[in-house]
């Protein structure tokens, strides 16, 4: 995906989530001390520094991260201490520390189009996990693949004058496993459209038996497996698969 500068100030009013009672819930249970991959906005990051979480974030975009930075900017000093925000892809990073909780919210994980960059991850991932520590992440579940394509719409108010409108086209590859998404972002005040930005590129759509599988080859197995951030359990009509992992004992990896 590619995220088009200017569009990174509408993505928080567009991305309200029920997520972070689940991620603030593991980081809490496994040492305080946690790292959010492609942290954009730092939405989650801040609420978990207001916990009192030691929370890094990485993203490889520049206008993310500095969105990141002005939000946090507004933060107080307690909070802008606990957040460290640093530019690096995750397919290969090296912070050098090591977390209790690794996470990678937001379906993003499946901004990951081949299995290469897929295990390149994991295998930095695993690398940065301390000892009992979990990597957490969530996927949309998608049970049966067909071709299939359209468009969404979805308005905002930006301030009192001021409309955002979003307008999104997705297109499914079923023997691909790929999803094109294009998403518009229109600023409207008095009906006449004052800016417009583009955001799109492609999402690699995951079943259970493949994260799975890609998971184990990688030296993880999976501590927990749930339907939604509330913990319900997974089942064929899940909208999401939300997963918890940890290091298993594979000495070809280690
Ligand atoms: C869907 S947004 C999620 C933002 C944030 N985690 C949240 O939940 O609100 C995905 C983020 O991942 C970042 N990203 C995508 N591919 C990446 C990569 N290879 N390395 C680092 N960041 C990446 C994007 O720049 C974007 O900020």
């Amino acid at each position: 995906m590619t995220y088009q500068e200017g569009a990174e100030r509408f993505y928080d009013l567009f991305s309200a989530k029920d997520d972070a009672p689940f991620y603030l819930e593991l980081a809490h249970r496994h040492g305080e001390k946690a790292l959010e991959l492609g942290v954009g906005t730092a939405r989650l990051a801040i609420q978990l520094a207001r916990s009192g979480v030691e929370t890094w974030g990485i993203d490889n975009s520049p206008h993310m991260l500095r969105a990141a930075e002005r939000n946090l900017a507004r933060e107080p000093p307690e909070v802008r201490r606990l957040v460290r925000l640093v530019k690096a892809d995750v397919r290969d990073f090296d912070l050098n520390e090591r977390f209790g909780l690794v996470y990678f919210p937001s379906y993003s994980f499946d901004h990951l189009l081949t299995g290469e960059d897929q295990a390149s991850a994991l295998r930095c991932i695993r690398r940065h996990l301390a000892p009992g520590g979990v990597y957490a992440f969530d996927l949309a579940h998608i049970p049966k693949l067909k071709e299939d394509s359209g468009w969404f719409v979805q308005r905002k108010p930006l301030n009192r004058e001021r409309t955002v409108v979003r307008l999104g086209f997705k297109r499914i590859y079923p023997e691909k496993r790929l999803m094109s998404v294009d998403l518009w972002y229109e600023v409207y005040e008095d009906g006449r459209m004052l800016e417009r930005y583009h955001e799109g590129g492609e999402v690699y759509i995951h079943t259970p038996d493949s994260i799975r599988r890609l998971l184990e080859e990688n030296g993880f197995e999976i501590e927990a497996w749930y339907g939604g951030h509330d913990r319900q359990p997974f089942n064929n009509t899940s909208e999401m698969m939300v997963i918890v992992a940890r290091r298993s004992r594979n000495r070809e990896i280690d």
